[in-house]
């Protein structure tokens, strides 16, 4: 993987995630009427926003920080805590775009967890909770063996990415709600297409493209953090220089101590 090329991506991702939380916010804003947090239905249009920002942009982040080059040298201790940091203020995000959805809920005489999209969604951020707490108490607290946290890290690893799939699902099936509540009067009906719904299915797709990418990063081995002991063309990338070629030394160099497994 080029250094130049390693950048582009980075900046495309970054840019991408920054759009899908733009046009929600936009969204929200230009055809329901913005935000507050007084139980009305101004309150409920934080969900949205909180969701995509906390469950999808900054949960993706944090699941891409053994993906930079930087961490792939030293210690992997502080990379630890950046990733356990990160998915805690994910998660701290998405617990605030739940309180808005039951507040404006409760406010309203709504029922709560009645739909498909909420049962997906309360599954999620469940599963996301398990995975905080067993990551932290597994990967980061020190007294797990060596034994334990290899048996655990593939299933971690499963989870991370499944847990993105689920919220990918949610917000597409909560976009598709919001549209059949809003846009069912005659004048607007979601079949005649409206300017909102242009807008609100194309902030879906990008969040599909958005997560897709994120989805082949993390799997794809030229991202990957290289084994302790082997030496590659990706090892170009910790002179971290994008546009200068720098003499390399290609000197087997051993990443991370035995005990730190991921
Ligand atoms: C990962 C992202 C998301 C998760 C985990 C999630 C989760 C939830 C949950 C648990 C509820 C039920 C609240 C209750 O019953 O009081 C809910 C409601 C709702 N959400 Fe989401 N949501 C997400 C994203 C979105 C997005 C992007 C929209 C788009 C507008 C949206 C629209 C709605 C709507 C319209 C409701 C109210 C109706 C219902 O209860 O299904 N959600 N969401």
């Amino acid at each position: 993987m080029a250094v130049r090329w390693f950048y582009l991506s980075a900046l495309t991702l970054s840019s991408l995630g920054l759009m899908c939380i733009l046009f929600t916010v936009y969204w929200m804003q230009s055809w329901h009427g913005g935000f507050a947090w007084d139980g009305t239905i101004f309150t409920f249009n934080c969900h949205p926003v909180l969701m995509v920002a906390g469950m999808v942009v900054l949960y993706s982040a944090a699941s891409l920080v053994y993906r930079l080059p930087q961490s792939w040298v030293g210690s992997k201790l502080p990379w630890k805590i950046v990733h356990a940091a990160l998915h805690l203020m994910a998660f701290i995000l998405t617990v605030l775009g739940l309180v808005a959805v039951f507040k404006y809920h409760n406010h309203a005489n709504i029922a709560n967890l009645y739909s498909l999209h909420s049962w997906l969604g309360i599954t999620t951020v469940f599963l996301f909770a398990c995975q905080w707490f067993l990551g932290f108490a597994v990967f980061l607290l020190p007294w797990a063996s060596v034994w334990l946290r290899r048996l655990l890290k593939p299933i971690h690893v499963f989870f991370g990415a499944s847990i993105l799939s689920l919220a990918i699902a949610s917000v597409i099936s909560g976009i598709n709600e919001k549209l059949f509540f809003s846009l069912k009067n005659a004048t607007k009906p979601y079949s005649s297409l409206p300017g909102e719904a242009v807008f609100a299915n194309s902030t879906g797709m990008l969040v599909v493209v958005f997560a897709l990418l994120v989805l082949y990063i993390l799997q794809a081995s030229s991202w990957k953090r290289p084994e302790a002991g082997v030496v590659t063309e990706r090892q170009l990338l910790l002179q971290l220089v994008p546009s200068q070629p720098v003499p390399v030394t290609y000197v087997p160099v051993t990443v991370g101590q035995p005990y730190e497994l991921w």
